[in-house]
């Protein structure tokens, strides 16, 4: 199998696995109701796919933390309001992070108590260390996300510290959070790649991955945080993370720079993923990774899923509707290929 280089950001050689062939399997019967008219397709493969996938939306969040327009609270507000009647049961909402650090989420108090919980619904923030932990908890957040990464380079641009040291933040908030019976979700990333160091090995992820979930995290998110993932390293990645963590834990978190998001997503569904996040509009990325574009958009993931006769109980045209407003808010065009198919109709 030939490797490929490939450049990701300005200096960094990246070299992503290719590998098994790729053939998709239809699932269920039909549960799609899609705004615009999706129809189940027959596919076949290896593995069935899950019956019923749970969307991470993390607009709010990872998609807002990298605009340069501030985004004033009651529109933050009025958008997690629009999404959280669309039938998305996770909806990160903020990051306890510092405001001299993400100046977008200087807001994070305000947003989290102002949020119309809706019932069923979970909003869970970002919190990197006991001090943003502290904070959400007296916000009244119900849930916490904490992260790490395999790159000791990202860990320091990411949050000014050693790979080490972000393991022991995380393990303050794990131990704080059982204490306080708070939900944690984990997320590891850089797992497909990182903008500094380049290639990373899929075993260094299983083990960080493992290290993450005996801490107590409920659910590990793999983020592919510069999207440069192709079918093939995600499916070598999934392989050595599934030996250690329960595959029913783990979720996949896919921005979508080379394009290669859905097709990373469905081998995942493949390989026994049901847990995807994804980002209205397909806003977002990382500030600590230059040149990475937003998260798969929420709108083509349901498209995708509802084509495959997966149900996810959120509604197309409910999405696209919260796109459509944060967009005009912010004066940019939806990376979502739905919406932009649906405007032209
Ligand atoms: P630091 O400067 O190293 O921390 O920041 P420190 O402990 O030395 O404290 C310095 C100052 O920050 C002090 O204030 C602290 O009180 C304050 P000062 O005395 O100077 O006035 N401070 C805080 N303030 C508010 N909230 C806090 C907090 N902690 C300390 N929680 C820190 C460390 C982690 C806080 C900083 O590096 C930071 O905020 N980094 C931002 C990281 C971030 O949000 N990155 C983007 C999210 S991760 C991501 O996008 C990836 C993901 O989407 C998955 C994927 O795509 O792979 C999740
Ligand atoms: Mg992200």
């Amino acid at each position: 199998m030939a490797a490929v280089a490939m450049r990701c950001s300005r200096n960094v050689r990246l070299r992503p696995a290719f590998g098994a062939a790729f053939s998709p399997r239809c699932c269920a019967s039909s549960t799609a109701s899609a705004a615009t008219a999706t129809r189940a397709v027959a596919v076949s493969s290896v593995n069935p796919l899950p019956k019923q996938v749970k969307i991470v939306e993390v607009g709010p969040r990872d998609g807002l933390q990298n605009e340069k327009l501030t985004v004033p609270t009651e529109v933050k507000l009025q958008f997690i309001d629009m999404l959280s009647e669309t039938g998305l049961p996770v909806i990160e909402a903020t990051s306890f992070v510092s405001p001299k650090w993400i100046p977008q989420m200087a807001d994070q108090a305000e947003v989290t108590q102002g949020i119309r919980k809706r019932p069923g619904v979970v909003y869970p923030v970002l919190a990197p260390n006991l001090k943003g932990f502290q904070a959400a908890v007296k916000a009244g957040a119900d849930e916490v996300a904490i992260f790490s990464t395999v790159s000791e380079l990202f860990a320091m641009k990411n949050a000014n510290c050693s790979v080490e040291e972000s393991l022991q933040r995380a393990e303050e908030v794990t131990r704080a959070a059982k204490a306080a019976g708070v939900r944690v979700r984990g997320y590891v990333s850089c797992v497909l790649g990182c903008p500094y160091e380049g290639h990373v090995s899929p075993d260094k992820v299983a083990q960080m991955a493992k290290h993450i979930y005996a801490m107590g995290c409920y659910e590990i998110s793999l983020g592919d945080t510069i999207g440069v993932g192709t079918p093939g390293s995600m499916r070598a990645m999934l392989d050595a993370v599934s030996k250690e963590v329960p595959v029913d834990r783990l979720a996949v978190h896919c921005h979508d720079t080379y394009g290669q998001a859905l097709a990373n997503i469905l081998v995942a569904l493949q390989m026994g993923v049901s847990v995807v996040d994804s980002s209205v509009a397909g806003l977002g990325g990382c500030p600590y990774a230059p040149g990475a574009s937003g998260n798969v958009a929420t709108e083509d993931l349901v498209y995708m899923l509802h084509g495959l006769g997966i149900h996810t109980g959120v509604d197309l045209q409910k999405v696209m509707d919260a796109g459509a407003f944060i967009c005009r808010f912010l004066n940019r065009r939806t990376s979502s290929k739905v919406a932009q198919a649906s405007c032209r109709l």
